[in-house]
């Protein structure tokens, strides 16, 4: 492929997805050499802009570094920019006869970017059929969340898509699959011998996944309000996290081998009730630090007056085979939290046959996704000394000690990297969207349809006590005693 040119299209150039994300990503990728020689870039959107102006508006999140000038001119030099409607045919033709300029040779690829409010996805998607398909190589479609608010609106984007495009050109992303230690779990799990044998129910008692941010909507509330935290990161960021560490082995490592056993550990998983969840939404905390702090998700003025939006929510998932019958899944994600984290903790059962009076802690194996990827394992050893007293300690693995000159690529970039590649297996398959969906849709339309209340939690705290309460009742005991040495993060 190297020496044919690809052609990225960018929808939605003037975005804030555009700006923030894709952009930067495309900057690093090309000043890394890691894209084919001859790749260049289309930005799309309705505003008559020059790509002067775009670039401006990306300036701040593309870390130029001073040596990087020269690079980051070429850079923009391969760059270009196309407004037109996202409902017209006519400037979607334009777009396909501009791209072909470039296209001279026999062979030419082209990546597709729908960076879009849902609103234009549909006409956008149609137009790219219709007039936008590269003749002379292969074309893929890179799609961003949402994907639909529940079931059937999530089936009818998919056939829509199926209607136009094949599976194997649809990149869904989920950028949490692009993360260092979301990655590393394929290795952890099925590369190591002394994990795997424990992995099930007769040695663990609970799973926790956890997603904390610590800032609240920042003004994205008029789209966060629209969908709340299940669907921003519940359903498709942990759940995805939960089917890496739940699935069966894969038989081979091909994306769809690996697909087909996240598809069959959904599977397994019953549909959530209310019940099984706690719901929180932030207000204001008067002492807080900062303004953010001190406004409550309904101050937000993009939210509507009155929202019943969870910012917070846990649920137990219950997956019924052999391996986990009885073991609680606890997912558990939040905005305006007490920190920055995203983890997972493989909670194991309590010694059986205790002689040492109780004092033993649950041994854990604790993921950190981020921030400080870190793998470290919780165990209980003697007191060092002249005592026969045992405390908590830790198997440590920390990549900023362990890997100090590794530089970890950021997810974005994997994953578009993924696509030029024609890589699959870090992207969400239309089955393994429908199963997130049949398991998430009875509990959104039940919380919508009775106007559940969600419970008030004050901003920069860890959210409901409720929640803690949950977790207690799931097989998660939390003991308070260990103490992580965060010198090393
Ligand atoms: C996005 C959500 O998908 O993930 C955001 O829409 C959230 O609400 C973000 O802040 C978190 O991503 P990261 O990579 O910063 O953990």
């Amino acid at each position: 492929d190297e020496s044919f040119p690809h052609i990225f299209v960018v929808f939605g150039a003037s975005g804030d997805l555009a700006k923030k994300k894709i952009y930067p990503t495309l900057w690093w990728l090309y000043r890394d050499n890691l894209l084919p020689k001859k790749t260049i870039f289309f930005g799309y959107a309705r505003s008559s802009l020059t790509v002067r102006e775009i670039r401006e508006k990306c300036t701040p999140y593309m870390k130029v570094r001073p040596d990087e000038e020269q690079a980051y001119e070429d850079f923009w030099n391969i760059n270009y920019y196309v407004s037109g409607a996202y409902d017209s045919r006519t400037d979607f033709e334009k777009l396909n006869q501009e791209m072909c300029t470039f296209e001279n040779g026999l062979h030419a690829n082209r990546l597709f970017y729908l960076a879009l409010p849902p609103s234009a996805f549909q006409s956008v998607s149609v137009n790219i059929r219709n007039a936008c398909m590269g003749q002379k190589g292969w074309n893929r479609i890179i799609v961003e969340k949402p994907f639909g608010k529940d079931a059937a609106s999530s089936k009818a984007l998919s056939d829509h898509l199926a209607s136009l495009f094949k599976e194997e050109q649809l990149y869904r992303i989920d950028h949490y699959l692009g993360k260092e230690m979301v990655q590393n779990l394929m290795t952890i799990r099925f590369g190591n011998r002394i994990f795997n044998p424990t992995w099930n129910r007769e040695n663990i008692s609970s799973v926790l996944i956890s997603f904390k941010e610590p800032f609240g909507t920042q003004g994205r509330g008029g789209y966060f309000d629209e969908f709340g935290i299940i669907r921003d990161v519940m359903q498709n960021h942990l759940l995805q996290i939960l089917s890496l560490v739940a699935m069966e082995k894969p038989v081979t490592c091909h994306p769809d081998d690996i697909r087909d056993e996240k598809v069959k550990v959904l599977k397994s998983i019953k549909s959530l009730e209310l019940d099984d969840c706690v719901l929180g939404q932030y207000v204001g905390n008067p002492d807080g630090k900062d303004d953010d702090a001190k406004m409550g998700y309904l101050d937000d003025p993009t939210v509507p007056a009155g929202s019943k939006t969870p910012t917070f929510a846990l649920a137990v998932l219950q997956i019924k085979n052999e391996r986990w019958d009885g073991v609680p899944f606890i997912l558990r994600c939040g905005k305006a939290l007490n920190e920055r984290k995203a983890e997972v903790r493989i909670q194991y059962r309590d010694v059986p046959g205790d002689i040492f009076g109780g004092r033993s802690k649950r041994n854990e194996m604790v993921i950190r996704v981020q921030p400080g990827e870190a793998l470290y394992v919780k165990m209980m050893t003697k007191s060092p000394g002249i005592t026969f007293d045992m405390e908590e300690t830790e198997l440590d693995l920390t990549y900023n000690q362990r890997y100090k000159e590794i530089n970890l690529p950021d997810a974005y970039e994997r994953l578009i990297l993924d696509v030029f590649c024609g890589s699959q297996m870090n992207f969400v398959r239309d089955d393994e969207l429908s199963e997130a969906w049949r398991i998430f849709t009875p509990l959104l339309h039940h919380i919508e349809n009775n106007d559940v209340q969600p419970i008030p939690y004050v901003h920069g705290s860890r959210g409901p006590k409720e929640a803690d309460e949950k977790c207690d009742k799931s097989n998660f005991k939390y003991y308070g005693s260990y103490k992580w040495n965060n010198s090393k993060m």
